[in-house]
């Protein structure tokens, strides 16, 4: 086994042997798992939350909002000076820094929570601009079947394992646009959640329009229910274009 193995084996032990007990709390003997809660230290779920419903997330995008884990999204470019970026919820980035899909990671976890399936979702309530949202919104990612895959710096990575329901496309606001509210949230992915049987649903597939997506609709109609978990960056236009 791994050294990251065995370290979560023994994480997921100590959960077990504790009940509901949150996997990587820092308390007396624990402080062993330093390195995994240097994330959830800065943000908390309570912070999220909070972040959502000042920055209007809810209602824009979301009926409410009670998160339980936290979902830390991490970008890469290694074209950039600073190559990596880890999205603290609000934060602006550029349209370099957000140019490829990021990596998810999960933490303030139960045993439970490392075992489920999850849907991740991005969306754009802010198109063409948040002034006027005329195609609002915008639906940038729509990826099921992640699960946990091993320890990341910030909590239990998440990886997919097939084809985006709808492919990762780059935030792109318009030249004069203000910064745009990119939304990712994470949902359990409930047992009849599929490509083929939404289909018939809702007009979602790798081929449909990105536009006029309403994802309150969406999880409504496809019983993907209420995320589980989130965070949202800003991003405006190169400032070349502006
Ligand atoms: C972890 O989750 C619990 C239960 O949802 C919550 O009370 C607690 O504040 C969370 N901790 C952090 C660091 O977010
Ligand atoms: C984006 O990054 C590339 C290098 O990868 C650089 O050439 C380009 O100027 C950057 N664009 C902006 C708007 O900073
Ligand atoms: C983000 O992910 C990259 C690639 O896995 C890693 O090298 C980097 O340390 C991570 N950065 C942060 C801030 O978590
Ligand atoms: C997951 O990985 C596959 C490649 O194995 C890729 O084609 C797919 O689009 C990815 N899904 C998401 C949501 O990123
Ligand atoms: C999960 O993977 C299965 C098998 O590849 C596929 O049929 C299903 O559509 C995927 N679910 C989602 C939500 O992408
Ligand atoms: C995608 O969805 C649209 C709208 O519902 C539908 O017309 C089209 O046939 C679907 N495409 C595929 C490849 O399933
Ligand atoms: C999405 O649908 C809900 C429920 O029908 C509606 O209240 C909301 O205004 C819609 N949001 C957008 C952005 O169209
Ligand atoms: C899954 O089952 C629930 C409960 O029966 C139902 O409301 C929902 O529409 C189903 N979802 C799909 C994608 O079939």
């Amino acid at each position: 086994m791994r050294l990251a193995t065995i370290l979560l084996s023994c994480l997921l032990t100590i959960a077990a042997a504790r009940g509901t007990h949150r996997l990587f709390d820092v308390d007396g003997d624990h402080k062993l798992h330093t390195a995994l809660v240097t994330r959830a230290d800065k943000a908390t779920t309570n912070s999220v939350r909070e972040a959502f419903y000042a920055a209007k997330v809810v209602p824009d995008v979301l009926p409410s909002f009670d998160p339980t884990l936290l979902l830390n999204v991490n970008f890469t470019n290694s074209g950039l000076e600073d190559p990596s970026v880890t999205v603290e919820p609000g934060v602006l980035l550029t349209r370099n820094q957000t140019k490829f899909i990021p990596e998810f990671s999960i933490s303030n976890i139960t045993e439970d929570d490392g075992e489920k399936t999850y849907v991740v979702v991005q969306v754009d309530p802010d198109a063409h601009t948040p002034q006027n949202p005329d195609v609002a919104q915008v639906r940038h990612l729509l990826g099921g079947n992640y699960t946990t895959d091993g320890t990341a710096a910030t909590g239990l990575a998440l990886r997919n394992s097939s084809v985006a329901v709808s492919e990762w496309m780059r935030p792109s606001p318009p030249a004069g646009s203000d910064p745009h509210r990119y939304v990712i949230l994470l949902y359990a992915q409930p047992d009849n959640f599929s490509a083929a049987s939404i289909a018939p649903l809702v007009p979602v597939n790798a081929s449909s329009s990105p536009l006029h997506f309403n994802l309150s609709e969406f999880a409504q109609a496809t019983g993907l229910g209420l995320p589980v978990a989130g965070t949202y960056f800003l991003t405006g236009p190169d400032a070349a274009s502006a």
